[in-house]
């Protein structure tokens, strides 16, 4: 899509990579970028960098994709949507009911609305979640559905949604085109304590920041591909802007690091003389997850460029301006 001159609604902009791509679409000529949001994770300061921007509109009447009748009147004359709102790994994990409700009724919700209102395309965020561990390396995108968390259950039911709704308007007058995304594990600026993975970078910053030797669960030797977020951000531009349809892309560096890696890293970073201290794990999800970004290269013309310890300092820089943010946030999970 010629996204010039276009209107844009993201659900879920207020998030994590919602906020980043609300502000990476803002860099293009769009006409207008609609925020669609209910706040229960996402905040209004995370939108702080483009909230004067006069093409910037939060849709303010109570933004819940489970209300139907909000979510058709936020897609009027909407080009195109990106669809990020959902409850995290282990929110679904211990109310597996709400997931349902919102990730599988709401984004069902999303679709109804998007055929509706003729909206032209669909950018849909589903998660490297719905491999599983892995079965091989690097994992690209015909890697089987090796999922066991409701969480990336979710995520299948979301990604078969889309397909066969398309399926069936296809070339119709409710025809819509979508893509979805698998991103790896998101870091960067704005990040909080939610995340099941990507928690520990926030977690042993604290700790390094208190004199405290940074924990580490099992040995360490679990392994990830982290990507930065700002890069999530363009591929959701990337996809959006994109010719192709009914297509998956993994959004991901291709780089393999494990967590004890990763803590070392942070421990260099940050001048520290602490040695890691090792724990057992009560929960793990995942011990491998890589993926091949071939694809989204070949595709989207896409690639991740942020290098994981440069996408690291931009965090570490990020928590020391914006302190009260990262307490707030840190609360937020303590309360729980
Ligand atoms: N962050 C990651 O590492 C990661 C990895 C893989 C997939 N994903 C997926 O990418 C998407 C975005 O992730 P994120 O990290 O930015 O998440 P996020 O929680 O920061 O953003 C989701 C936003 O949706 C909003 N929201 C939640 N329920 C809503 C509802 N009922 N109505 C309206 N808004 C609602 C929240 O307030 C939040 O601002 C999600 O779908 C997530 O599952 C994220």
């Amino acid at each position: 899509m010629d996204i010039r001159g276009k209107k844009f609604t993201v659900v879920g902009g207020a998030g994590l990579i919602g906020s980043h791509t609300v502000e990476e679409l803002l860099k293009e000529e769009v006409a207008e970028v609609t925020v669609f949001d209910n706040f229960t994770r996402g905040s209004e300061e995370n939108l702080a960098e483009v909230i004067n921007d006069p093409r910037l509109n939060i849709y303010s009447l109570g933004a819940n994709i489970m209300h139907t009748d909000h979510l058709d009147k936020a897609f009027k004359g909407t080009d195109g949507v990106f669809h990020f709102a959902a409850l995290w790994l282990l929110q679904c994990y211990d109310f597996p009911r709400s997931a349902f409700d919102v990730n599988i009724a709401g984004t069902f919700n999303v679709l109804e609305a998007i055929i509706n209102n003729n909206v032209k395309k669909l950018v849909f965020s589903s998660s490297a979640s719905v491999y599983g561990d892995a079965v091989r390396e690097p994992m690209d995108e015909d890697h089987p559905y090796n999922n066991e968390t409701f969480y990336g259950a979710s995520k299948i039911a979301g990604e078969h949604m889309c397909r066969s709704l398309y399926k069936r308007h296809k070339g119709s007058d409710k025809h819509f085109d979508y893509s979805g995304l698998r991103y790896f594990n998101v870091y960067g600026p704005r990040q909080d304590y939610h995340g099941a993975y990507i928690a520990v970078i926030m977690k042993i910053l604290d700790q390094l920041e208190n004199g405290i030797s940074p924990t580490i669960y099992g040995d360490g030797s679990q392994a990830y591909d982290f990507v930065y977020v700002g890069d999530c951000a363009k591929a959701n531009v990337a996809a959006m802007k994109g010719d192709t349809s009914d297509e998956f892309y993994n959004v991901c560096t291709g780089h393999r690091t494990s967590i004890k890696d990763l803590a070392n890293m942070l421990i260099e970073m940050t001048g520290s003389d602490l040695e890691l201290s090792y724990q057992e794990a009560d929960q793990m999800f995942v011990k491998n997850r890589i993926g091949s970004p071939d694809k989204a290269k070949a595709e989207l013309d896409f690639t991740a460029l942020m290098e994981l310890k440069e996408g690291l300092n931009k965090l570490i820089e990020w928590r020391s301006s914006h302190k009260e943010e990262v307490d707030q946030r840190r609360r937020a999970v303590e309360s729980n």
